[in-house]
């Protein structure tokens, strides 16, 4: 199993998720948010790589982040055992952005010690950082 990205996996993830942010529903906040996901699979294996955009409603709490949309179509598409080894962020705002908190629990559930959050960070900088640096206290259940 594949645990540790590579560049050209990393920079084929950002270039993902900057495309996937063209399709957001974002008629409220007009900031379009895109997220690729790139799963562990055995290796040599061809890169799994799942997407997802935000979509807002008019309801504004029922907004659905592009972090969150990547995690459900993952579990869809490929079933509850996914695990990320990376995920990047992208937006189409020229905007520095880091997944909000409640992405960073979802994040968390199918996580590696090793998972990395590639994100915008300020003056058009690329930054990355360990989701366990941006959670380092996340909640976690024992299921009994
Ligand atoms: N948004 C995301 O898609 N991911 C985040 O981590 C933070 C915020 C979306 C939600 C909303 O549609 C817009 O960005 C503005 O908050």
């Amino acid at each position: 199993m594949q645990t540790t990205p590579t560049a050209s996996q990393l920079a084929d993830l950002r270039a993902t998720a900057e495309r996937v942010a063209a399709n957001a529903y974002a008629p409220y906040s007009h900031f379009r948010v895109g997220a690729a996901l790139l799963l562990s699979a055995p290796a040599n294996a061809v890169d799994i790589i799942v997407t997802g955009c935000n979509v807002e409603n008019a309801s504004f709490r029922l907004t659905t982040c592009a972090e969150q949309a990547a995690v459900a179509r993952a579990v869809a598409q490929h079933g509850p055992g996914i695990r990320i080894i990376a995920v990047a962020v992208a937006n189409l705002n020229d905007s520095a952005s880091q997944p909000c908190g409640a992405c960073r629990q979802t994040l968390l559930e199918f996580s590696l010690p090793q998972t990395l959050v590639l994100y915008p960070g300020p003056h058009g900088q690329a930054a990355q950082q360990l989701l366990s640096e941006l959670l380092p206290a996340g909640f976690a259940l024992d299921p009994a």
